[in-house]
């Protein structure tokens, strides 16, 4: 999965690098700093001793010394001080700049911290959007394995609207698995009877599906497809590359190769869906595609409602999409 994102310590992330979130003078420091001079033990400091500081937006790079990364990345985010004088542009060439580093020394992955978050006191919601935005699009260009380390949860934060919008897409649609409200579905003269207690009858009508785009013949004549012969026919109407599909889905270039030289190929659920996304289904063509996997999209799972809110707005980014599912405790989209 080229972006993943991860609860853990960083020091304990197995990355060719990890990024610190240092200061100018790179003297080591508290947070995410002083752990990983902890980890890396003195020779660290001793390096960083000869770099001779670092601007707020640049990175340098280290050994990692007693740390399983090889390499630490050091790089100095914006303090937010009221979000003046450009302080998302400072953060977005932290991450622009670790990635550059990263790639001029031909490293295969690399692991952040939210840089900022923590005493320089960066809006988590905003520093979030910023890295998954630099790194996302960093990604559709090049190859590599980034993770954003969440090292405790409050430091991940949606923003406060997406997350709202998500829950209450989720209490409209969401069946949870309880028969007392399959009785309701099943049995339509039980609403009667508790309609007038809203605390009781909290599940509405599942809103009709948008109508389906494919017409009748379409549908008779690929009847047989499979899985990857679907696919690989969608990637061909909608005019994409391979390339542009699997980073789209956040699925990296050797699975991606299985999917399209096995023509039985059978994706996971989330592969299926990842595709689905890069392709820019609408509702109807991802419940076509998953059928051809052997899945559907259910009402009563949390982490299918919440495709279906990304779908339903037109937002394809994978990668924001992750943002969410992390969020909300569900497994990510990706290879
Ligand atoms: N692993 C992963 N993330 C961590 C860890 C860890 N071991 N420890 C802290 N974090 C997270 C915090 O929860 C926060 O979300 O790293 C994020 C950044 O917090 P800080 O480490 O405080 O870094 P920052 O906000 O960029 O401030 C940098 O703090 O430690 C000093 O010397 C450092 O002066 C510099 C300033």
């Amino acid at each position: 999965m080229p972006l993943e994102i991860i609860r853990n310590d960083i020091t304990k992330v197995h990355a060719d690098a990890i990024v610190n979130a240092a200061n100018s003078a790179l003297l080591g420091g508290g947070g995410v700093d002083g752990a990983i001079h902890r980890a890396a033990g003195p020779e660290l400091l001793a390096e960083c001793l000869t770099l001779g500081g670092c601007e707020v937006g640049q990175a340098k790079i280290t050994k990692g010394y007693k740390l399983p990364a090889k390499y630490v990345i050091h790089t100095v985010g914006p303090v937010w001080q009221n979000g003046n004088n450009n302080k998302e542009e400072l953060l977005a060439d932290c991450y622009k700049n670790s990635l550059t580093l990263a790639k001029e020394h031909n490293l295969v992955s690399v692991a952040f911290p939210l840089i900022s978050t923590g005493s320089f006191g960066y809006p988590k919601d905003q520093a979030l959007k910023t890295a998954i935005s630099v790194i996302g699009d960093f990604l559709l260009r090049n190859e590599m394995t980034v993770f954003l380390v969440v090292y405790d949860k409050a430091a991940f934060r949606l923003s406060e609207k997406l997350f709202s919008s998500i829950t209450q897409y989720i209490d409209d649609k969401y069946i949870d698995d309880q028969p007392f409200n399959r009785r309701f579905v099943e049995q339509p003269e039980l609403k009667e009877s508790y309609s007038d207690d809203p605390m009781l009858f909290s599940m509405k009508e599942p809103a009709p599906a948008k109508k389906r785009k494919r017409s009748l013949e379409d549908v008779i004549k690929h009847m047989d497809d499979t899985f990857s012969q679907m696919l690989l026919r969608l990637i061909d109407d909608k005019g994409m590359t391979d390339a542009e599909t699997y980073k789209k889905a956040n699925i990296d270039r050797k699975h991606f190769s299985k999917i399209r030289n096995d023509l039985h190929y059978k994706p996971s659920k989330t592969t299926a869906i990842a595709l689905a996304i890069a392709l820019q289904l609408n509702l109807d063509e991802t419940k076509d595609l998953l059928h051809k996997a052997g899945f559907a999209i259910s009402h009563s799972s949390k982490f299918d409602i919440i495709i279906e809110y990304f779908i339903d707005e037109g937002n394809y980014n994978i990668f924001e999409i992750n943002e969410a599912l992390f969020a909300f405790d569900q497994k990510l989209l990706g290879v």
